[in-house]
């Protein structure tokens, strides 16, 4: 039965099967007429806005896995109290529009490698209340036009000194709410914030 695989692209198989949907790749679907924006119980609500399409998702169970046929012309992604634990280049892959993704509440613990690199318009992420423990390089690599990262209300300690030398052009990073280790690494991550002055602006880094 399907309950007994694992895996992105098994889950991805067995909702196809289930629910008849095209979904060839992680979230995103590659339809653009039969989404959660056209299926009823689908818990999101999709906007179009002036910047193009909104799609704000809630699930009602910790224990729901996101869904998996989001648009793939959405701007603005929210995902909140779902099921996420790790963040998978296949989850937005095919999202080339996005511009902002919210996952809130989601018990996300770990960014897999390099798994946001490919969206290159992404300009804000929100990972607010998550489990996230650890910041390191991959997490945010080379992504140029990100400029506000909310990590609020993770049990985040550790932080790559390196973690966002390559995010030339961040603003804004939100730590609070985490359990910081103020060690050498994280004094590091200060430095660097400390020397572009006037353009990175961190909330409680140590
Ligand atoms: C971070 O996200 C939380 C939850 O959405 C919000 O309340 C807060 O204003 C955000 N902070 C920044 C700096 O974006
Ligand atoms: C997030 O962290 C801040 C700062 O520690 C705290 O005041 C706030 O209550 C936390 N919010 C939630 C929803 O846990």
């Amino acid at each position: 039965s399907c309950g007994m695989m694992a895996g992105v692209v098994v889950r991805a198989l067995c909702v196809t099967v289930l629910l008849g949907l095209p979904v060839t790749q992680g979230g995103i679907s590659s339809s653009f007429t039969n989404t959660v924006c056209q299926r009823s119980g689908s818990g999101c609500v999709c906007s179009t806005t002036s910047t193009g399409l909104v799609v704000e998702c809630s699930s009602r169970s910790a224990e729901t896995l996101f869904p998996l046929d989001l648009p793939s012309q959405a701007v603005k992604i929210t995902l909140r109290n779902y099921n996420v634990f790790k963040i998978m280049y296949e989850d937005f892959k095919g999202a080339d529009l996005l511009q902002e993704l919210n996952i809130i509440n989601c018990g996300v613990q770990e960014i897999g490698d390099w798994a946001l690199y490919r969206l290159t318009k992404l300009q804000k992420i929100n990972l607010h209340m998550n489990r996230m423990t650890e910041i390191t390089k991959d997490d945010f690599y080379h992504m140029i036009n990100l400029v506000d990262i909310n990590l609020s209300n993770n049990s985040i300690s550790t932080i790559r000194g390196d973690a966002f030398y390559s995010v030339h052009n961040l603003k804004t990073l939100n730590l609070l709410g985490n359990d910081l280790n103020c060690n050498c690494e994280a004094k590091r991550l200060k430095e660097w914030a400390y020397l572009r002055t006037g353009k990175v602006t961190v909330l409680d880094a140590c």
